[in-house]
């Protein structure tokens, strides 16, 4: 079995800090190029769900890795007529070098690449959303961490995520976060909080669960360097739109929430946004929002882990 990105404890903290490295030199270089480190290989992009920033980054990241993108909507294939995810998979193994995958549960990807044998690389699942967390921690590294960036810059920053604490992009950044010394606070309703499984994670992974909950949205702005929220209705949720929208309310990032904060804070946001629900028009559009860098730096952090999983795979990906 080939070495996967399914979970943000996958790489460790010191190969994570190499894969921010090596993203920050693609960002520079981008112009310069294509490289050539997927030269002959073709990558699947199979989506199960809706997706603008993930499947364009990695459509167009797999493209200047010298790679030929596959892409596949999972309702055109025979899965969505029955054929079962092993045989899918077994036959992906026997076409692609590697595959990007955005599914429901985790244990489709977990099943993908025990199945096909391949890389694959996790682009949100119902749990987890770790090539945006990487993403959020390489672009908080890079706007905090002066004119040489390094994952040093992490250590000690307090990140305060709004909103629906039991998704994905909560437990990512739970995850990431202790990875790079973030100190996260979770923040949002009761009947959203973080269930059971964050913890196992965390005992899976032999890391130590430094996140915080609180209910209070004053008490998580206070200090905070980073204010973070995502939609409150997560793809696959939307039958229970009206009663989140209700509960979560209170947990809008908005000026005064803002006005709390660490001097030089800034808001950020994976995106897609629904301003006027989980954040303000006026701070999602202000000039401490960094989701645009955010958004844009998806492309090079992802052109990095692929690298790395194809050198940690000895080479060429098969
Ligand atoms: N942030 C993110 O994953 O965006 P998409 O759903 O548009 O891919
Ligand atoms: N929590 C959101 C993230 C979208 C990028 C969702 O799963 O829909």
């Amino acid at each position: 079995m080939s070495r996967s990105f399914l979970r943000d404890t996958d790489f460790s903290p010191a190969e994570a800090a190499e894969v921010f490295a090596l993203a920050s030199r693609y960002k520079k270089l981008r112009a310069s190029g294509i490289i050539d480190i997927l030269r002959g290989e073709s990558w699947g992009l199979l989506f199960f769900k809706k997706s603008t920033r993930t499947r364009l980054s990695f459509e167009v990241g797999v493209h200047e890795l010298g790679g030929h993108p596959v892409m596949m909507n999972a309702s055109e294939l025979q899965i969505s007529r029955g054929e079962t995810i092993e045989d899918t998979a077994r036959i992906m193994g026997r076409f692609l070098h590697g595959i990007v995958i955005r599914t429901f549960g985790q244990e489709i990807v977990d099943e993908f690449a025990r199945a096909s044998g391949l890389p694959v690389v996790n682009a949100l699942t119902d749990l987890l959303h770790p090539c945006q967390s990487y993403t959020d921690m390489f672009t908080m590294m890079e706007r905090f961490g002066g004119s040489s960036p390094s994952a040093e810059a992490l250590k000690g920053r307090k990140l305060a995520f709004f909103g629906d604490t039991a998704c994905n992009m909560a437990y990512s950044l739970a995850l990431a976060g202790a990875m790079f010394g973030v100190e996260v606070s979770l923040c949002g309703p009761e009947e959203f909080k973080p269930a059971a499984i964050l913890n196992k994670l965390f005992e899976d992974a032999r890391l130590a669960p430094t996140w915080t909950f609180t209910s209070d949205p004053e008490a998580a702005s206070r200090g905070a360097d980073v204010l973070y929220t995502d939609v409150w209705v997560s793809m696959g949720k939307e039958d229970e739109k009206a009663e989140r929208i209700k509960i979560m309310s209170p947990y809008q990032v908005n000026e005064r929430l803002f006005s709390l904060a660490k001097k030089g804070a800034v808001f950020m946001h994976c995106l897609p946004a629904h301003s006027g629900e989980e954040v303000s028009e006026g701070v999602l559009r202000g000039d401490r929002s960094i989701v645009f860098d955010q958004a844009e730096n998806r492309l090079h952090v992802q052109k990095a882990i692929i690298s790395k999983l194809v050198q940690e795979n000895g080479g060429k990906s098969s």
